[in-house]
């Protein structure tokens, strides 16, 4: 309802408080999100070393943005996500065989998080006991402490900075390895501290993001039970219901941007260093784009939603993602007849403006 109400009020809204604008219509979040002339990333003005994620792919701008993201894609290649298939059907239905002897999942803890963490692990070439590790650090990195926050950018740091050591006394075939590969090659390439930011936003960009899609999409089909009978009939429709769910429940619900220079923007007087907020959430809601918003629509089509972003930051995980969520879909529909909540009364939200998700769900299987 807030989202709708600020969609009404115009291409962008001034917040004299904070002295930021805010952006809702489909039409403005994408041009912000992809308008990086204009619109920078780059948050801080001198990224310390100690927040490596200050100074990694997602807050940079050309022309260091565009070396960084052909170097990753390099390592980060559709052939080396496509090849994580079977391992990921493999986590899937081990996490699900544990909770079908208690006859019951709680689906966030049991399986929506720590599937992503998992895998990610795996991938990197990390031990996949260290993901209770992974787990806090991503918790303290959307948490609200900042003291929390610098401390544990600096204890994963040092964590990335053992792990790059050890490969290159030893090489082995894993992403560091290959990211090291492509990445610190030559002098053109990238520092150790530009590598270690890179894992570090590729094991947090995709943890939180991923659980919350795939928590979400089991939310959204048991309120609608009719569309589980659906899948159940036609697996087709699985990659439909991915979109949905990304559009319906967009899991990363703002992303923020730097005025670069003072500037007219569609009538609104912007001043260089003043934040734009782009709300994705809002503008996958728009009914100027998307007929009947609000409705559930898994046969929507075409769902141009803004879920992983537009232009040249467009998630660069978004084929991991999908991956991840197509097959625990998959692994649902083939285990459980329906989707039954354990618990009465609503669910409870995460409590986070960026980020939207359920806190947890408990489900019988
Ligand atoms: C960028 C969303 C999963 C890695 C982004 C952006 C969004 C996004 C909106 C654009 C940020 C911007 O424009 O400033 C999501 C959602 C996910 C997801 C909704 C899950 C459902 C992942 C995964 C990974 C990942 C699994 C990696 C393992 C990245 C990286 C960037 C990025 C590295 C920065 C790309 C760049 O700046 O060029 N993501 N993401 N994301 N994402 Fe994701």
């Amino acid at each position: 309802e807030r989202y709708r109400q600020q969609r009404a009020a115009g291409a962008a809204v001034y917040d004299s408080d904070s002295g930021s604008w805010s952006v809702y219509t489909h039409d403005s979040v994408k041009r912000i999100l992809a308008d990086y002339e204009h619109f920078s990333s780059q948050m801080q003005e001198n990224p310390s070393e100690d927040e490596p994620i200050e100074g990694s792919i997602l807050r940079r701008d050309p022309p260091k943005h565009k070396q960084m993201r052909s170097l990753i894609a390099k390592a980060f290649s559709a052939k080396v996500v496509e090849g994580m298939e079977p391992q990921i059907r493999k986590i899937a239905e081990e996490l699900l065989d544990r909770a079908a002897s208690s006859g019951s999942l709680e689906v966030v803890s049991e399986f929506a998080s720590p599937l992503p963490v998992i895998v990610i692990a795996e991938l990197l070439g990390v031990p996949s006991e260290d993901r209770e590790l992974f787990k806090g650090w991503s918790d303290d990195l959307v948490g609200n402490d900042y003291a929390r926050y610098l401390q544990c950018q600096k204890e994963m740091a040092a964590y990335f900075r053992i792990q790059i050591e050890d490969r290159s006394k030893q090489p082995t075939d894993d992403l560091i390895t290959a990211l090291m590969q492509s990445c610190m090659a030559d002098e053109n390439g990238l520092s150790e501290l530009e590598v270690i930011g890179m894992c570090i936003l590729l094991l947090v960009a995709g943890n939180e993001t991923t659980t919350n899609l795939i928590s979400s999409m089991i939310m959204c089909l048991e309120r609608s039970p009719e569309t589980y009978g659906e899948l159940r009939r036609d697996r087709g429709l699985i990659p439909g219901t991915i979109e949905e769910t990304l559009r319906f429940c967009s899991p990363v619900q703002v992303m923020e941007r730097r005025v670069k220079a003072d500037m007219d923007w569609n009538g609104h007087a912007m001043q260089a260093g003043q934040r734009v907020y782009a709300f994705i959430g809002a503008a996958n809601h728009d009914e100027g784009v998307f007929a009947d918003p609000e409705r559930f629509d898994v046969t929507r089509s075409p769902n141009p939603h803004l879920a992983f972003g537009q232009g040249i930051h467009f998630c660069l995980g978004a084929m991991l993602a999908r991956l991840e969520a197509k097959v625990a879909l998959h692994v649902i529909v083939d285990r459980l007849e329906r989707i039954q909540r354990l618990e009465d009364g609503p669910l409870e939200r995460l409590n986070s403006d960026m980020m939207f998700g359920v806190k947890r769900m408990r489900i019988q299987v």
